[in-house]
């Protein structure tokens, strides 16, 4: 019985971005599911004479590498017995009651295996989860991580983006490379730039581990990411690594002063084909534990890379959120994706972000472009350089702190171009190509790198090289722009250095303040027990992020035009009418006087003579009164139609809203109303007058056609509000209906020249 026939709305459904998209049902031998898979092991935990004898499932002679890591150096002993014991649904409620503190939760965490971790965040839903996610975060407030990367590698367009990019409020900033050899270029002109945008900003440049860290020992880079954990040993295996391998590197990195997080989340081994037919959810439990275990203060996770293969299963997008929740319940810094292109569609990736944007993570995005998306080299970011008012927006919608700051456009160009100054100084004292200044002013004003002269790259990446060969260290790096006159500049790089030696930004969730000042979970820490508690946007901070450059003062929106030129004046009181043509035109209170236009930005003179054509044009004799007593455009037409020879009038609003209305109709009901001010012409409101005329004589008439915008409301309701507003001040309560004459010339004025057919303009 099959029916060949589409639907329309159907095949314009699949036309959609999102149905580029391909949903697969769970697949579990594959790890092609989200949560809860049905090989996940039951949560078990078995020590015999402190030695662990089973771990979910299996027993220490079948333990893979994880588990032997887990066991070694993650399980707290201590705490295991009482942690494990406690049923499921007790430690769920515990995350989500705001009046178990976090610390106890941490503590519990602890003695738990991954397949009870699992288990538990599983139990919550969405809501749930971003409460345990508020609640568990390590450091008081949400901060943000910038990628700063194009596909020129100009180092002029990298150091003005890094410095945008932490004028903007962002905590560290992260730069790969497009070819390998770049990496030492690149990392310096983020330093370079970033410590121009604010003093403290963090930096680094992911690369291969060896580069990585010679790169941070050189002191080009602040911080590293790259240390990528897996839920199963053929992936770690295949990366040629262990969990001791990436133990060992995390403690290099660590022991010369560089911050250092992990990187995780779900779908990497589905996608690597070693899931062993285990849950996405659960082998993430694993990942963290991991990290956990070897001794980490922190992790990028929530999928990273592989979002949308996790977006693809069922429950997917909750899982990622259950991940962050996981980390940050194991006392781990939590750097949370929404950095790879989640989704083609606009809505869905929304969505995900508010999970992590709406409790706050340490870092909301592991990576936010502060270019626009063709630069991007980590391959395209799910939010970029074209979104900033949209993330602007939303921050300042559910005042909530998502880690940017507006900016003023010139502030914006200043910084950019200092940094890129900075940056083409400091190759002129390091002897590498010049950064030229054609260069430095593309920079300062470009969108992208197509804006950008072309550089000769050959050059560079053996100057790049030269400059490893040389050994050229961040204190170089500052030496030379001392030398060249930013001794600001020069002093925030040796601030950098001196941190390193401090190290007390290698603390759990670090910032580092202009001031040198770092913020972590140590010294800033998140003790939110529920409302009144914990960190709130507020005070200095509420008012910057709600002030954007181009939010308006309402009182500077539809003013009233005090010298203008009188359009009508009073007659005397307006007094019921006899003509049985009579079409009375009911202006309101402030219609012609204190406003003068309508939301179309039609004159009001205009308007009038528009109507006032259109009743004579259909045999109609036109009466002008002002309703003083009303602002609402039912009243005033009612009104307006009581005192009408032929009981019709046509009211008008001061924005343009019109009705037509007869005086046998209750108030509220209505002949014809025209609602949607925004879109009328003159040519509307000539309709409108024949109309008006036609229901006073008694003919046929067909109703003025009428367009629709959507987005009206979105784009004037504003602008409505404050019109409307003037009206209502400008009503005189009881006063009684006044007699108008249109005043001059203004009958003979047809500005817009869409009055065809009426009188030739007079001159003034
Ligand atoms: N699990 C582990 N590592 C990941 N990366 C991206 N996504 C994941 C994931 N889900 C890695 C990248 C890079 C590092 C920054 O993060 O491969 O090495
Ligand atoms: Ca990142």
């Amino acid at each position: 019985m099959a029916d060949a026939r589409r639907s329309r709305r159907f095949t314009a459904r699949e036309e959609s971005e999102l149905r580029r998209e391909v949903l697969v049902e769970p697949w579990p031998e594959l790890g092609l599911v989200a949560a809860d898979g049905p090989a996940d092991p039951e949560p078990e935990l078995v020590v015999e004479n402190g030695r662990v004898v089973r771990l979910d499932g299996r027993d220490a002679a079948d333990f893979d590498v994880i588990d032997r890591f887990l066991v070694a150096h993650g399980l707290d002993l201590e705490v295991a017995d009482e942690a494990m014991a406690l049923p499921d649904e007790r430690l769920a409620r515990m995350l989500v009651d705001v009046d178990v503190p976090r610390d106890a939760l941490v503590r519990l965490a602890r003695g738990l295996t991954p397949a009870k971790l699992a288990r538990v965040v599983g139990m919550l839903d969405p809501v749930e989860l971003m409460m345990a996610l508020k609640k568990l975060r390590a450091r008081r407030d949400p901060g943000n991580q910038a990628h700063v990367t194009n596909l020129k590698e100009s180092p002029a367009l990298l150091a003005a983006d890094a410095a945008e990019a932490a004028r903007r409020g962002f905590d560290e900033l992260e730069t790969t490379v497009g070819v390998a050899r770049y990496a030492p270029l690149n990392a310096l002109a983020l330093l370079v730039g970033s410590q121009v945008g604010r003093p403290g900003v963090m930096t680094q440049c992911a690369v291969e581990e060896r580069r990585n860290l010679e790169l941070a020992i050189r002191g080009l880079v602040t911080y590293a990411e790259t240390l990528s954990v897996y839920g199963t040993e053929p992936v770690f295996a295949d990366g040629d690594d262990t969990p001791w391998s990436k133990a060992f590197l995390a403690s290099a990195y660590a022991s010369r002063g560089v911050k250092v997080r992990f990187t995780s989340g779900t779908g990497s081994e589905a996608l690597m084909g070693h899931a062993q037919g285990l849950s996405m959810l659960y082998l993430e439990a694993r990942c963290v534990s991991v990290v956990r275990a070897a001794g980490a203060q922190g992790v990028q996770n929530g999928s990273i890379s592989c979002v949308a293969l996790v977006l693809a299963v069922p429950g997917g997008t909750r899982a990622i959120l259950a991940e962050n929740v996981l980390a940050a319940w194991l006392d781990l810094e939590v750097a949370s994706g929404n950095d790879a292109i989640a989704s083609h569609s606009p809505i869905r990736k929304t969505a995900k972000l508010m999970g992590q944007f709406l409790p706050g993570t340490d870092f909301v995005t592991s990576g936010y472009s502060i270019m626009g998306r063709r630069d991007n080299t980590f391959g395209g970011g799910n939010y970029d350089a074209d979104d900033i008012d949209e993330w602007l927006t939303l921050q300042r919608d559910w005042q909530v702190d998502g880690g940017i700051e507006p900016i003023e456009e010139l502030e914006a160009l200043r910084v950019r171009e200092r940094a890129a100054r900075a940056v083409q100084a400091v190759f002129a004292e390091l002897g590498l190509p010049a950064v030229t200044e054609a260069e430095v002013e593309a920079a300062t004003l470009a969108h992208g790198s197509a804006d950008m002269p072309d550089r000769d790259r050959a050059a560079d990446v053996e100057a790049a090289d030269e400059l490893l060969a040389r050994e050229i260290s961040a204190l170089d790096v500052a030496l030379a722009l001392d030398r060249q006159g930013f001794e600001d500049v020069a002093e925030a790089v040796v601030g950098m250095l001196r941190q390193r030696i401090a190290a007390d930004y290698l603390q759990t969730a670090a910032v580092i303040e202009p001031d040198g000042l770092v913020r972590s979970a140590v010294n800033d820490p998140n003790l939110y027990l529920g409302p009144g508690t914990g960190y709130r946007l507020e005070g200095e901070r509420w008012a910057l992020l709600q002030a954007l450059p181009h939010v308006v003062d309402p009182r500077s929106l539809g003013a009233a035009v005090a010298d203008a030129d009188a359009i009508v004046e009073e007659s005397g009181p307006a007094v019921p009418g006899s003509d049985p043509a009579e079409v009375v035109i009911a202006v309101g209170p402030a219609f012609a006087d204190g406003l003068r236009e309508t939301i179309a930005g039609l004159p009001h003179d205009d308007v009038l003579a528009a109507v006032v054509d259109g009743v004579r044009e259909a045999g109609g004799s036109p009466r002008i009164v002002r309703i003083l007593r009303a602002a609402d455009v039912a009243f005033i037409g009612h009104d307006g139609a009581v005192l009408s020879g032929s009981g019709v009038a046509l009211g008008l609003q001061s924005k343009g809203t019109a009705v037509i209305h007869r005086a046998d109709l209750q108030p509220l009901d209505n002949l014809e109303l025209f609602g949607m001010s925004p879109l009328y012409t003159l040519d509307s409101y000539r309709a409108m007058g024949r109309n008006a005329a036609g229901y006073a004589l008694g003919q046929r008439v067909g109703p003025v056609p009428t367009e629709l915008d959507n987005f009206a409301r979105a784009k004037l309701i504003v602008r409505t509000t404050l019109l409307h507003a003037q009206e209502a001040r400008a009503v005189v309560p009881g006063a009684a209906p006044v007699e108008l004459e249109i005043v001059g010339s203004a009958r003979q004025r047809p500005r817009s020249g869409r009055l065809q057919g009426s009188a030739p303009a007079a001159g003034g």
